[in-house]
């Protein structure tokens, strides 16, 4: 089995573009878990019952238009709080986790819950307002219209539902590496998980 890396940590934080990079650095298959509740979320705002969307997820469900606009992001940490929800995309993630050329999985519980084993465990923070700056810039370029109030609102909100929950509950492994992105560019936070995974094998 290859290596697995775990990233986790809050919205707009910057775990997915250092996923992506260090799954191109170390010829990884890369899983943004996040993706999956959006797919749920986008499907509960359609009509269905959100458990059996997640019971029923397809891979094209994860080319739904608007899957990382704001309101997707919120009816995804909804749903994410419901236990049978989080069971039934258990084993998606961790098949995707033991693939054979080794993986990057990002998200909540990806050092806790999904690969606690993970020999590379990162824990990516920033201050919730260089995020939502971050997550405005973003949004705007994909041609949403939404104001910085709003997002950091967006922002505090998911914090607060996805470090609340019982299941799952967003939080660091005992044994993760903290990152905190929040006074450095993104280079330089690759560079520095590209390094602490450079340490770890
Ligand atoms: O990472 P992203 O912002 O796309 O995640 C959307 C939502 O999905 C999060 O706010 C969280 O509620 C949920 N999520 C989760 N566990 C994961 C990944 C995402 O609960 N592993």
């Amino acid at each position: 089995m290859g290596l697995t890396i775990a990233i986790d940590g809050p919205a707009a934080s910057g775990k997915g573009t250092i996923g992506r990079a260090l799954a191109a650095h170390f010829g990884l298959g890369y899983l943004d878990t996040g993706l999956l509740y959006r797919a749920v979320g986008r499907r509960m705002l359609d009509g269905e019952d959100p458990i059996e969307a997640a019971q029923s997820l397809r891979a094209e469900d994860l080319e739904a238009d608007g899957l990382r606009g704001p309101e997707a992001a919120q009816a995804a940490s909804k749903v994410a709080a419901i236990p049978e929800v989080r069971a039934a995309l258990v084993d998606f993630q961790r098949a995707f986790a033991a693939r054979e050329g080794g993986a990057v999985l990002d998200g909540r519980d990806i050092g806790t819950v999904i690969c606690p084993e993970a020999p590379v465990k990162i824990f990516v923070t920033a201050d919730a307002e260089v995020r939502a700056e971050r997550r405005l810039r973003d949004l705007v370029a994909g041609g949403h219209a939404v104001t910085l109030d709003e997002v950091l609102e967006d922002i505090r909100a998911r914090d607060a539902r996805d470090a609340g929950r019982s299941d799952a509950p967003m939080r660091a492994a005992e044994d993760a590496v903290r990152l905190d992105t929040t006074r450095i560019g993104i280079d330089e936070a690759v560079a520095a998980a590209v390094a602490l995974v450079e340490r770890a094998g």
